[in-house]
């Protein structure tokens, strides 16, 4: 996720993109850069760090020029640094673009314009853009973007300036959000309403395959196949804080209806339809390497271990290889049996996590390979590991882990897939029918998300409760754990889960009358057993509260309450069936009056031990 903004009228740009950007520094905030049309020259300033240093740049080589576009990146191709920052040019410094999401073909791409003799400076996927717009250039902006258009896949937004056609904006859009400002006599391009708010109401909300010409005069919209669109004026009625949110009253709320699009985006480049394989280039491993791993170490801490735990199952399951999976509070103290045939998998959305980077370093000294999943490409974790498989959730505000969570889930399934594939533990018929379930992942997490009343309604009856259980067995208790864990965090409740199996070592003892008990069963293959433990606590008059499978109509006759998930392949379950627990734990906290975005006690990015 990236921010975008773009100015053309009479005034100053640059003061109107700074203003922009920092409205949208939510989206990313780990590079920073403009490009302005000074009287038919492009100039670029652009520089690694926050937006305060380019400001800091621009006040000492000030710019000036009244059309110009800004960027403020969230690193996923190439590291945050003052080359991979946006904007990006061509070879002859007459085009200009800023781009957010991720050209998939990126490569193929870069090396046949290598081959006509473009020269790259950046690790970005988005360069090819400048160098493609290039290429057909005849003097016409939007004509020659429309031409490049056909040959982008992925998920991107992308404006564009050229040195020959000052006052004017060119956008496009293919699945990551862009929308153009109305005001008089100028317009505005951006990502998100926010950045528009201080000199517009009026908007243009972009379509998947429409592009726009903006000057400040016109704006004129089409398709990318040439047909003129008549758009509708949005009138946007938030103020700025809410537009920060998309309107959500929190970014936690914001953040779990992000799953959807943060999966798509997490999908980008690593998955073919066709094939039903799984690609990772950018772990750069040969088959030979991958064979020779004989043990698995997960290492994270609160909902990255979570998430780890749900990594043992998965990757036991495809690569019949042992997995542990550790508290990297408890790992690095632990002396921990790993060596050069240990992979080491470091999870952490900040990649700032003190506990996690002193587990990251442990296991470099015992000599394993280090591979991060991290939602920060920047950061210590992903600098120091060996080989980085990121997360593409963007930045994740609120101290709750959500849209982090469900990606690095993914990660982990890819990982196990792809791995599986390379060491040949997987039939090819199965593999296809996981790649075709990943594919549709988004779309059922869409589906789940239209559960949300009926979350909201048994969170408001269920909120004044002390004690809140979880149960399942396998996956489902991985993810009951999860469930817990926010429900405690943003609601102060007491949530503990277990796996149900074990209830009667001990735990049942608490399940007394009225106790609610959310007990996760989705699982085939512990089904029966799942049920046996839900009369067990019915049998103690607890409330149970069942998430089930799309199928499931036996659970509903012993259960008081039943969240019914859309159908999902059952290995994949928990992206899909964490989404519920984590609406429910919103909304009890909601009701419970919370500070749900920042819970007390607790930071976003624990950084001292
Ligand atoms: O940034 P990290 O993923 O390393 O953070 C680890 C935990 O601190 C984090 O997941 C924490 O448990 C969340 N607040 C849970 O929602």
């Amino acid at each position: 996720m990236c921010g975008i903004v773009g100015y053309v009228g009479p005034k100053e740009a640059v003061p109107i993109l700074l203003a922009g950007l920092e409205r949208l520094e939510y989206r990313g905030y780990d590079s920073a850069g403009l490009a302005v049309n000074s009287r038919g020259r492009l100039t670029i300033k652009k520089t690694v760090g926050r937006l305060e240093a380019l400001r800091k740049l621009l006040a000492e080589e000030p710019l000036a020029g009244q059309t110009g576009i800004g960027h403020t990146r969230w690193a996923t191709h190439g590291r945050p640094s003052d080359r991979n920052a946006h904007p990006h040019r061509d070879c002859g410094q007459r085009i200009s673009v800023v781009h957010n999401g991720i050209i998939e073909n990126y490569l193929e791409l870069r090396e046949e314009l290598q081959q006509s003799g473009h020269v790259f400076l950046s690790e970005t996927d988005t360069e090819v853009l400048p160098h493609l717009i290039e290429e057909n250039y005849r003097g016409d902006l939007f004509a020659a973007v429309r031409s490049v258009f056909p040959r982008l896949r992925g998920a991107f937004a992308l404006a564009a300036i050229a040195a020959e056609e000052p006052g004017k904006l060119v956008v496009a859009r293919m699945t990551s959000p862009l929308i153009v400002g109305l005001g008089r006599g100028e317009n505005f391009i951006a990502s998100d309403i926010p950045a528009l708010l201080e000199h517009t109401r009026e908007v243009y909300i972009l379509e998947d395959g429409e592009m726009a010409e903006v000057t400040a005069e016109r704006v004129r919209v089409a398709r990318v196949d040439g047909r003129e669109v008549e758009k509708s004026v949005f009138h946007v009625k938030w103020d700025v804080a809410a537009a920060e949110k998309g309107g959500y009253e929190h970014f936690m709320l914001k953040e779990i209806h992000e799953q959807p699009r943060a999966l798509t985006e997490t999908l980008v480049g690593r998955v073919a339809r066709e094939t039903g394989r799984v690609t990772l280039p950018e772990l750069g491993l040969t088959g030979k390497e991958i064979a020779a791993f004989r043990k698995i170490a997960i290492i994270a801490c609160g909902t990255a271990y979570h998430a780890g735990l749900v990594g043992k199952y998965v990757l036991e399951r495809l690569l019949r290889l042992p997995v542990e999976v550790d508290l990297a509070s408890e790992f690095r103290y632990r002396d921990p049996l790993i060596g050069p045939e240990t992979l080491a998998v470091v999870i952490s959305q900040s990649g700032e996590t003190i506990d996690t980077l002193a587990g990251l370093r442990l296991a470099r000294e015992k000599g394993a390979r280090i591979l991060a999943i991290t939602n920060v490409i920047g950061s210590s974790v992903a600098r120091e590991a060996d080989l980085l498989l990121p997360t593409v959730a963007g930045p994740e505000i609120a101290v709750a882990s959500t849209k982090a969570y469900t990606t690095q889930l993914l990660n982990l399934y890819l990982l196990g897939l792809y791995f599986a594939q390379e060491r040949g533990t997987i039939g090819e018929e199965e593999r296809r029918e996981m790649v075709a379930g990943l594919l549709d992942l988004p779309r059922r997490a869409e589906a789940t998300l239209a559960l949300e009343e009926t979350v909201r309604a048994l969170a408001e009856e269920y909120h004044e409760k002390e004690d809140i259980f979880f149960i399942g067995r396998g996956l489902d208790y991985a993810v009951a754990l999860e469930g817990a864990l926010k429900l405690k965090e943003i609601s102060y409740i007491h949530a503990e889960a277990y796996a149900a199996g074990e209830l009667k070592h001990g735990t049942l003892a608490l399940v007394v009358k009225g106790v609610p008990v959310v007990a996760l069963a989705t699982q085939p293959a512990v089904y029966e057993k799942m049920l046996s433990n839900i009369k067990e606590v019915k049998a103690r008059e607890a409330t149970v509260i069942a998430v089930v499978s799309a199928d499931d109509h036996e659970t509903e006759k012993t259960v008081d309450r039943i969240i019914r998930l859309p159908e999902v392949h059952p290995f994949l379950t928990p992206m899909i069936s964490v989404i519920p627990l984590q609406l429910f734990a919103y909304y009890a906290a909601k009701a419970r009056g919370c500070d749900i975005d920042k819970p007390r006690n607790l930071a976003k990015s624990v950084t001292v031990e």
